[in-house]
C-alpha cells in the first residue's frame, strides 16, 4: 500500500472510497458538517436525522455513489466526543476506515485529515493506523485473499496545507506502522520456524536495511563470560541460545551522550522447561520473545529516523524445553554479574534470560536500562489485557512514559517496588530465588530484575497480555499486536 500526501477539495477527489470522520459534535452543530451535506446533496442530512449513524467511535456508515462526490463510497467513521478525543483515537479510526475499505473491494481510498492536530501529527497518525489496520495475520493460508488490496491511501488535507510538515509526518509514521508489523510478523510466527537462530537471521536482514549495527553473542562467548542464568534456559532445547547486540548507527556531529539500552525478552517458546505449563493455551507461547520482537522493531525504526541518541538494543533468544539436559528445580547458577541465583521454578525463565543481558547492558556502557518483557501471568491477573505493568527506579523516564500514553494507545501503569516486596525473593541456598510466594508476582519479578540492574536508572514493562489481542478490534486483526513499538520509538525519538 502506498500513502500519499494530497491537498484539496475532498469533492473533486476521484477514488474508490472517501473516508471523512465524524465527531458526536457535528451531528447537533449544523455548521461543522455543512459543504459535505451539501457537495452529497444533502445525504449526510438524510443518515443524521435518520438516528442510524450517532458518530461513536468507529461507528461507521456507507453511502454508495454520493452525488456530487467523484468517490464511488462516502464512508461517515465514527470519531466519539470531540472533547474525549486524543491522537491514539485518531490512528485507530484511520484503520478502521481502512479495513472498512478493504471489505468494500476498494483500490484507492482518500481519509479526510480534518486539522484537529497539526499537520505532521494527523499525518503520522493515519499512516501508522492505515498501516496497523492493513495487517493481516494470515501469514501462512495459502487459500487465495478474500478481498484485494487497497493499493493507494491518499491523506487528505484542506487545500493550501503545506506539504512539508504533512510528509514528515507521514514518512515517520510509515517507518513505525512498518516497525509495527514487522514486531508483529515476528510474534506470529510460530516456534518451529522462528527459532533463535532464526530470530537472528530475521534480525540480521533487518539491521542491514536500516542502517543498524549488529553483534551476537553464540553459546560459547556465553560460556567464557558466565552467562549461566541465561544457559541454565536454554539446556533443555536442541536450539542454540543467542544474545543479540544492536547500535544505533552513530551521529558523529553531536556530542557523546551515554547510550539508553533497551532490553527485550526472546523466548522463543515457553513450555515452562521441567515446570510444565498445562497444555490449554500454551501455543500462545510462540509469542514469548514479544519483547525482543518490540526492540527490534523500534531499533530499526529509530536508526531509519536518525535519532542522535545512542540506543543499545539487547536480545536474549532462548527456547525453554524439558529434557533430559534441562535445568531443574533446586538447581543453583552464578549469573554473569557473580550473584547465585536458585532455580525454584523453570518456568520463571524471563527472569534469568534479563538478568545476564540486563548486567551485560551495564558493561556496555548504558547509561539507562528499559527492559521489555511478557514475564508474568500475575500482571494479566493485577491489570487486564488493558495496561502493562511498569516499574523501575526512574521516576523521569516512567513519568515521561505515562504521559506517552495518549500517544501511542499503549496503555502503561505503574506498580510499586518498595524494598519489602524483594524479602520474597530470598533464597536459603544462594543469594536469590527466582519466584517469590504467590502474591504480587509482577512486583516480585520485577524485584528480581533490580538485582541485576543495581544502580543503573531502569524502567521494566511488563507486556504479558498486551503482546496477543485474541478479539480482534475494528482497526486490526486477530493476534500479535507488536505492543512496544510506538511506546520506545516514542520515548526515544
Ligand atoms: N511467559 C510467561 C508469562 C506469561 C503468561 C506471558 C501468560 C503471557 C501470558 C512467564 O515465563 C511465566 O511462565 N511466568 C510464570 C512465573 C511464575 C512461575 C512465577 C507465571 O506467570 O506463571
Ligand atoms: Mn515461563
Ligand atoms: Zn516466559
Amino acid at each position: 500500500m502506498r500513502i500519499e500526501f494530497q491537498s484539496g477539495d475532498y469533492g473533486e477527489t476521484a477514488c474508490d472510497l472517501l473516508a471523512y470522520p465524524v465527531f458526536d459534535e457535528d451531528l447537533s452543530d449544523s455548521g461543522s458538517l455543512e459543504s459535505l451535506d451539501r457537495m452529497t446533496r444533502g445525504a449526510v442530512r438524510t443518515v443524521f436525522s435518520s438516528g442510524e449513524f450517532k458518530a461513536g467511535l468507529h461507528q461507521t456508515c456507507r453511502i454508495y455513489k454520493p452525488g456530487g462526490l467523484k468517490s464511488r463510497y462516502l464512508l461517515l467513521v465514527g470519531a466519539g466526543k470531540k472533547s474525549r478525543f486524543e491522537p491514539a483515537k485518531a490512528r485507530d479510526i484511520a484503520g478502521t476506515a481502512l479495513r472498512i475499505a478493504i471489505a468494500a473491494a476498494a483500490r484507492t481510498m482518500a481519509f479526510v485529515c480534518r486539522g484537529h492536530y497539526s499537520a505532521l501529527l494527523e499525518a503520522r497518525l493515519a499512516a501508522e493506523g492505515a498501516l496497523y489496520a492493513n495487517y493481516d495475520s494470515g501469514i501462512y493460508k495459502t487459500r487465495e485473499k478474500e478481498y484485494g488490496e487497497v493499493h493507494t491511501l491518499w491523506l487528505l488535507f484542506e487545500r493550501g496545507t503545506p506539504p512539508r510538515n504533512a510528509r514528515e509526518g507521514l514518512r515517520r509514521g510509515i517507518l513505525v506502522g512498518e516497525a509495527t508489523n514487522f514486531a508483529r510478523t515476528l510474534v506470529n510466527e510460530p516456534s518451529n520456524i522462528l527459532t533463535p537462530s532464526r530470530f537472528v537471521e530475521r534480525a540480521a536482514a533487518a539491521a542491514a536495511s536500516s542502517g543498524l549495527s549488529m553483534r551476537v553473542l553464540e553459546r560459547d562467548d556465553m560460556e567464557k563470560l558466565g552467562m549461566n542464568a541465561l544457559l541454565a534456559v536454554s539446556r533443555g532445547s536442541e536450539e542454540a541460545p543467542k544474545l543479540i547486540i544492536l547500535e544505533t548507527p552513530k551521529d558523529s556531529k553531536k556530542g557523546i551522550r551515554r547510550a539508553t539500552a533497551l532490553v527485550g525478552k526472546g523466548v522463543t517458546f515457553d513450555s515452562g522447561g521441567i515446570s510444565i505449563k498445562p497444555s490449554d493455551k500454551m501455543e500462545e507461547m510462540k509469542a514469548d520473545m514479544a519483547g525482543g520482537a518490540a526492540v527490534l522493531g523500534a531499533m530499526t525504526a529509530l536508526a531509519q529516523m536518525r535519532v542522535p541518541r545512542p540506543v543499545i538494543g539487547l536480545i536474549p533468544l532462548v527456547e525453554n524445553l524439558p529434557s533430559g539436559r534441562a535445568a531443574k528445580p533446586g538447581d543453583v547458577v552464578k549469573s554473569y554479574l557473580g550473584k547465585t541465583v536458585e532455580i525454584i521454578n523453570t518456568d520463571a525463565e524471563g527472569r534469568l534470560i534479563l538478568a545476564d543481558a540486563l548486567s551485560y547492558a551495564r558493561t556496555l556502557g548504558a547509561a539507562r536500562i528499559l527492559d521489555i518483557a511478557t514475564l508474568t501471568g500475575s500482571c494479566i491477573v493485577a491489570l487486564g489485557h488493558i495496561n502493562a505493568g511498569m516499574m523501575g527506579t526512574d521516576q523521569t523516564t516512567i513519568n515521561r512514559l505515562r504521559s506517552s500514553c495518549r500517544i501511542t494507545g499503549e496503555g502503561l501503569w505503574q506498580l510499586p517496588l518498595d524494598e519489602e516486596y524483594g524479602k520474597a525473593i530470598l533464597s536459603e541456598i544462594a543469594d536469590v530465588k527466582n519466584v517469590g510466594d504467590r502474591w504480587a508476582g509482577a512486583i516480585t519479578a520485577a524485584k528480581f530484575l533490580q538485582e541485576f540492574v543495581e544502580e543503573t536508572p531502569w524502567v521494566h514493562l511488563d507486556i504479558a497480555g498486551m503482546d496477543l489481542d485474541t478479539d480482534g478490534r475494528p482497526f486490526a486483526c486477530k493476534g500479535a499486536t507488536g505492543f512496544g513499538v510506538r511506546t520506545l520509538v516514542q520515548l526515544l525519538e
